[in-house]
């Protein structure tokens, strides 16, 4: 059986799909059953990475477990090695390689430590921005037919989730992903301005882009996430790294399909902008 966390979440979410379509056993967490809207016949247990005592339930009987990060690693790795679990694939970040010194680079490096010295079999993905960010257009596109965001025209290789789900998907149940570190993204850089059009070829609308200046955009987001996030999820934006713009072929090396592009992201996910 299969334990995996974020199962209510873009990735976690994938992979639970992805694994019950394998006819593999898998156990839902979530710190909120009643919340969840998981299918009926999906087991759900309730259970908060941040308190380890509480997984007990959840982690009794799973060979493996697909990790999200939350700055308790290493107690809930212990928790898991004295359940029985030999197996674990941690969703980390290529900030880890590409800007070690950010906030966002340090904190999943030590989850990654953490991983690496558990004990148990691990692999590590690293991938970088993620096509699902775009769902936080949801409230503009339900007001009206633009999107406004910083950055315009800089590209990012954005991974359509289910790409990292099934390279997850791979490591916990194949052999030969142990000790791997998988960076990945998806197969081209595409812009703001093209994601944009792309979710109006899908859903069908006429929409448009509207380039906000970084200040404007920092103001919206203090709103609802903290300070360094803020700062750090900006700067990743607005000044990839040359590595963070380039595809890598990780997705299809581990999975033999190649990697979706954000446009097959946005069309499995149009209801979110409709
Ligand atoms: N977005 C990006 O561009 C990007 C890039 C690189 C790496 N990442 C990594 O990917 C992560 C986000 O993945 P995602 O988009 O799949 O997630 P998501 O859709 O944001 O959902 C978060 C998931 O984490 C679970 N969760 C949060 N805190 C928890 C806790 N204390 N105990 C148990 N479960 C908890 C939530 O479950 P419940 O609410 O049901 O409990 C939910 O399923 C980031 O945190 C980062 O580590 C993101």
């Amino acid at each position: 059986m299969i334990l995996i966390s974020g199962a209510t979440g873009n990735v976690g979410g994938e992979l639970l799909r992805q694994l019950r379509s394998e006819g593999e056993a898998v156990r839902a967490l979530t710190r909120d059953p009643a919340r969840a809207k998981l299918p009926a016949d999906v087991e759900v247990v309730k259970g908060d990475l941040g308190a380890p005592g509480s997984l007990t339930k959840a982690l009794a009987g799973a060979r493996a477990l697909f990790l999200m990060m939350s700055g308790n690693e290493a107690a809930v790795l212990a928790e898991a090695a004295r359940a029985g679990v030999r197996r674990v694939v941690l969703l980390s970040s290529v900030a880890v390689e590409t800007r070690p010194e950010s906030l966002i680079g340090r904190v999943h490096r030590d989850a990654e430590r953490a991983v690496e010295e558990s004990g148990l079999e691990w692999t590590i993905l690293r991938p970088g921005q993620f096509a699902s960010n775009t769902r936080s257009w949801g409230a503009q596109l339900a007001a009206g037919d633009v999107v406004r965001t910083p950055f315009a025209r800089v590209g990012l290789p954005a991974i359509h989730t289910g790409d990292i789900a099934a390279v997850a998907r791979v490591a916990l149940t194949r052999e030969g992903h142990a000790g791997a570190v998988h960076s990945l993204t998806g197969p081209q850089a595409i812009t703001p301005v093209e994601q944009v059009a792309a979710i109006g070829r899908v859903t069908g609308r006429a929409l448009r882009h509207e380039e906000i200046t970084p200040e404007r955009a920092k103001e919206a987001m203090s709103a609802h996430m903290p300070a360094d996030i803020v700062e750090a999820t900006l700067e990743f934006l607005g000044s990839p790294t040359v590595a963070e713009t380039r595809p890598l072929p990780t997705v299809e090396t581990v999975t033999g399909k190649p990697a979706r592009t954000f446009e097959e992201w946005a069309r499995d996910n149009a209801e979110a902008f409709r």
